[in-house]
């Protein structure tokens, strides 16, 4: 479970920021318990958090109530299953929104529904076999999809003039090296190693990659990094190293957060 802190105020977190910054940056997420912000005091936070961490405030400030994730499903989601799937905020764009305040305003969600999980994929990179993260570093894939104005993805067909990226990044503001690749296989190719082709060994190699991921993440209903909403939690995440996907068991309306992207000048 992520530990959320417990009774502060918006003035007590402004007074504490440098601790606040220093948490940030080392776990990828902090998360007030019942904090209550109002839409302007989210806006001051974020835009002090800037001043430290060093990212952009991008966009408008959005209200999410999920209607669109609810008409790409036909049929209710149940609290085991995946309400949003895993997903790496924005992988595929050069200037991914990467840093996330939600405040969440309305939260009818019953107890052990609509929970979102987390996995750092900067720890992640650190605790595989030496040998798989040299080979990630010389790996770039191309991503066939892209995600319409309503985050909803759509699969690509002609890569022709998708770029390559790599997939072992070196973190813009912590200096570590994180793994940012998609965590379903088929939302990406691999198109070069060593800007080469693949051989037989490396392509065996990335086979035993993408299994290692599925059984880790995307198949894993045991994520520790994981937080039971409550009305007025406010959540500030690092989506540039954190994967993460929303549980299902809630209908529509029961659960709004308001929303503050911001992105890393890279
Ligand atoms: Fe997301």
């Amino acid at each position: 479970m992520i530990k959320k802190i417990y009774d502060q105020t918006f003035e007590s977190i402004i007074k504490n920021i440098s601790s606040y910054v220093d948490l940030f940056l080392l776990d990828g997420i902090i998360c007030f318990n019942q904090l209550n912000l109002s839409t302007e005091e989210q806006l001051k936070l974020m835009d002090l958090l800037s001043k430290f961490i060093n990212f952009q405030i991008s966009g408008t400030p959005h209200t999410e109530d999920h209607r669109h994730t609810f008409n790409r499903h036909k049929e209710p989601i149940s609290p085991q299953d995946l309400f949003i799937e895993w997903h790496i905020e924005n992988i595929h764009k050069e200037t991914p929104e990467t840093i996330a305040c939600w405040n969440m305003t309305t939260c009818l969600t019953k107890s052990g529904a609509g929970d979102t999980v987390f996995v750092n994929m900067e720890n992640f990179y650190a605790k595989i076999p030496e040998q798989w993260r040299i080979f990630l570093k010389d790996i770039k894939i191309k991503s066939t999809v892209k995600t319409d104005n309503n985050g909803k993805f759509l699969f690509d067909n002609d890569l022709s003039k998708t770029a390559e990226q790599s997939v072992v990044i070196v973190h813009p503001v912590t200096n570590q090296l994180v793994l940012r690749i998609p965590i379903y296989d088929d939302e990406y190719i691999v198109s070069s190693y060593q800007n080469k082709n693949l051989n037989k060994n490396d392509l065996t190699m990335m086979e035993d990659i993408k299994k290692y991921i599925k059984t880790n993440i995307a198949d894993n209903k045991n994520i520790k990094e994981r937080i039971i909403w409550k009305q007025g939690d406010l959540v500030v995440v690092d989506l540039f190293k954190m994967a993460h996907a929303v549980y299902g068991g809630f209908s529509a309306g029961d659960r709004i957060l308001h929303r503050i992207w911001g992105y890393y000048n890279v």
